[in-house]
């Protein structure tokens, strides 16, 4: 008896279980709802601060690096750790490819790893002496460069294209000939690829006319205190027949003030006017190895 009361107590808790749930049921799609009403233009609007670093540049990495075991490892931890940012990476084995049709074992075992990640474009660095190097010197080894997938048997083992150190800012009919005729070489050779690649190496900008004969061009390569007061210039924005997918920027001699918001602030800058962007804080030997806030950096250019 006293069971049977128990249970019947039971079951009419039950029921009024049962209408708390409906209400509890209630509130909880209520809730959903508004969730699904406040979610999204919550996210839009963080979405729309991420946004504010501007647009995406791709990190250029001057790296004349000797790569020792584990000296490009710095490089490697950030390509895989951000595959959605791109890497234009510029190797020099010997000023140039160096003397021999293959650079040595420690560069041929480290170019195919970084080769086969997707988001890095490889180029070989070459320099032009402002256009008065005899070119046949040049042409040798940007095939050199080419030749180095077949040389090797090894589709790795190759660049995308040629960063031309050294090249003239004042123009001169017979300078873009030049420059001309080495870009066509660039893009007819296969062993870049299907289009290789041209980046022109001024260090400043250079006369307009020059533009169109590389993919991209470094238009400041210099300390921190120099681009602040040439971006205060308004060089950048100034540059004729050229927009930012042209344009490269390599700041070095960042003082280490230069970091958290600050530094923020120069990569957003920076991303505004130029495509491809270095940012290193070493004011000596700046290519030479990574400086502290490489990560941050990188971070930054990912954001
Ligand atoms: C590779 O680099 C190491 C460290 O610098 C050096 O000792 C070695 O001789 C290099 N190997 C070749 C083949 O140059
Ligand atoms: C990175 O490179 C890939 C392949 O070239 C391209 O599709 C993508 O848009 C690039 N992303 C950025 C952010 O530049
Ligand atoms: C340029 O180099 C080539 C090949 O070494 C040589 O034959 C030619 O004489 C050189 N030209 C000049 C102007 O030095
Ligand atoms: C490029 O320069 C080389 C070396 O001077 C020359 O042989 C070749 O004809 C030039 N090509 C063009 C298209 O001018
Ligand atoms: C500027 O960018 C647009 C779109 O990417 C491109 O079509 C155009 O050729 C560029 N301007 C110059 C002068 O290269």
């Amino acid at each position: 008896m006293t069971a049977m009361t128990s249970e019947e107590k039971h079951v009419s808790r039950r029921g009024c279980l049962k209408s708390k749930w409906a209400r509890i049921l209630l509130a909880v799609l209520v809730f959903i709802v508004l969730c699904a009403a406040i979610i999204p233009a919550v996210v839009v609007t963080t979405l729309r601060k991420k946004n504010s670093m501007g647009p995406k540049s791709k990190v250029f990495v001057p790296l004349y690096v000797y790569p020792a075991p584990g000296a490009w490892t710095p490089l490697e931890n950030v390509i895989s750790a951000h595959p959605d940012v791109n890497f234009t990476v510029v190797i020099n084995p010997g000023n140039g490819p160096g003397p021999n049709s293959l650079p040595d074992a420690n560069y041929t075992r480290e170019i195919p790893v970084l080769a086969s990640y997707t988001n890095v474009r490889l180029l070989g660095y070459v320099h032009t002496s402002y256009a008065q190097r005899n070119i046949s010197l040049v042409r040798k080894d940007i095939e050199t460069y080419a030749a180095w997938p077949t040389e090797s048997s090894n589709s790795d083992l190759a660049v995308r294209g040629i960063f031309f150190d050294e090249a003239p800012q004042q123009y001169s009919a017979q300078s873009l000939t030049y420059l001309q005729n080495l870009t066509d070489l660039v893009k007819e050779l296969k062993g870049f690829g299907s289009n290789g690649f041209v980046v022109h190496n001024p260090g400043a900008v250079p006369d307009s006319r020059y533009l169109a004969s590389a993919d991209s061009t470094v238009v400041f390569e210099g300390t921190y205190n120099s681009f602040q007061e040439r971006q205060g210039a308004n060089l950048f924005t100034d540059i004729p027949d050229s927009n930012r997918t042209q344009l490269c920027a390599v700041i070095h001699s960042v003082p280490d003030t230069v970091e958290g918001s600050e530094l923020r602030g120069l990569v957003k800058e920076s991303r505004k006017v130029v495509d491809e962007l270095y940012i290193t804080h070493l004011s000596t030997d700046y290519y030479a190895s990574f400086g502290s806030k490489w990560t941050e950096f990188v971070d930054l250019m990912a954001a």
